[in-house]
């Protein structure tokens, strides 16, 4: 049997979740949703600063700039029944990972991971956040990268 570096995941419905979920978080929903349309998607920010927005204008124009319309997202914010609606929970910091998990209920098992582990390149530990560093296509790279690299571990 081929031994396989990671196990590989079967998620059919992924969260990817942020801070704010107006920048990396509905950006990671719109790469990922291009890519593997047959999986849901949907994102979410762990604080509730932006409820009913749509993403952020400067994340919107460099994604068009790549071809991807996310004007249909609206912030909400992550609760602990999404570990009930999702099969796979994407974090963009350790800070989103770590707030992730202060909701987890009791006994479930669902994984909980870093969206940069999947990049290939594995060059970076987490997505800085282009609301504060402003490099809006820096941040598309890697989550295009963490996103290619999502894709090919799904069965
Ligand atoms: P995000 O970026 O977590 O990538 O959506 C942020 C957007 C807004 C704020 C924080 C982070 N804010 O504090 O308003």
């Amino acid at each position: 049997m081929p031994v396989s570096p990671r196990p590989r995941l079967s998620p059919s419905r992924i969260l990817f979740v942020c801070l704010g979920n107006i920048c990396r978080s509905p950006a990671a929903e719109g790469v990922f949703r291009a890519l593997c349309p047959e999986v849901e998607t949907d994102s979410a920010g762990t604080a509730g600063y932006h409820l009913g927005e749509p993403p952020y204008g400067p994340m919107q124009a460099a994604l068009k700039a790549r071809g991807l319309d996310v004007s249909d997202l609206r912030a909400r914010q992550f609760i602990a029944a999404d570990f009930d609606r999702f099969d796979l929970i994407v974090a963009m910091d350790h800070s989103n990972l770590e707030d992730i998990e202060v909701l987890r209920p009791a006994g479930k098992r669902v994984p909980v991971r870093l969206f940069t582990d999947f990049a290939l390149d594995r060059n970076a530990d987490h997505v800085p956040d282009p609301y504060y560093t402003r490099d809006f296509d820096g941040c598309l790279d890697l989550i295009e990268r963490a996103a290619a690299g999502l894709k090919l571990q799904l069965d």
